[in-house]
């Protein structure tokens, strides 16, 4: 049984969540929880080496649905050796994209079947679902001016910005979808608003 809380963080490029995650885990750090914060693709060994494979190089270097087995070998690897032993000492897990970055990049912005997505979901993950999935969400053009200023592992980057507006409106389908668990965020709006509204929707949903 599951005693933790997982949180997820989505969206597209250059939509803040890597800021905003650390702002939220240094708030329940200071509130006194066990946080662990980790990331996708990656955040153990193993799915960090696969992340070097997955975000470097050209744009063409795998079809969508290599990428999408090479996602999930690696999100296999970090269910079974981070995110689950986090959650079952009862820890609140913050996590900078999850199985959600899948169905928008490779399904909704590739065109890897959905049924093929769902049906890793289904055996991969084992019912390690995020408790609540929070969407950021930003025009593409202005999520991209900010990840080129940015600079860094620039291989979806420049998939091009029709690619940026089929995975914007598949996040937003996912969460128009599954209510419960999502809720969207407004990314484009300051810093400290962004903050705000972060936290309104933790303490709202999860009591934390
Ligand atoms: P990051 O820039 O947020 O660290 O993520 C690296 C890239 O990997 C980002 O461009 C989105 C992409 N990605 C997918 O395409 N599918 C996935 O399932 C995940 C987790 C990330």
């Amino acid at each position: 049984m599951t005693s933790g809380t997982f949180i997820s963080f989505e969206g597209g490029e250059g939509a803040g969540k890597s800021t905003q995650i650390r702002r939220l885990a240094d708030r329940l750090k200071a509130d006194g929880a066990d946080v662990v914060l980790t990331r996708e693709p990656g955040g153990s060994e193993g799915a960090e080496a696969i992340r070097d494979l997955l975000v470097n190089g050209a744009a063409d270097r795998w079809s969508p649905i290599t990428e999408t087995l090479l996602m999930y070998a690696s999100r296999r690897d970090h269910v079974e050796r981070v995110i689950r032993p986090a959650l079952d000492r009862g820890a609140v897990v913050l996590c900078d994209r999850f199985a959600d970055s899948t169905r928008a990049y490779q399904g909704a912005g590739g065109d890897a079947p959905a049924a093929l997505i769902a049906a890793l979901e289904d055996h991969v993950l084992g019912g390690t679902i995020p408790h609540l999935t929070l969407v950021f969400d930003l025009p593409a053009e202005v999520g991209l001016a900010r990840a080129t200023a940015r600079g860094g592992e620039a291989r979806f980057e420049s998939k091009g910005l029709a690619f940026h507006e089929r995975l914007r409106a598949g996040y937003l389908e996912i969460a128009r979808r599954e209510p419960e668990r999502c809720a969207v965020i407004d990314a484009d709006a300051d810093l400290d608003a962004v903050t705000a509204a972060v936290w309104d929707v933790v303490a709202a949903r999860l009591g934390l």
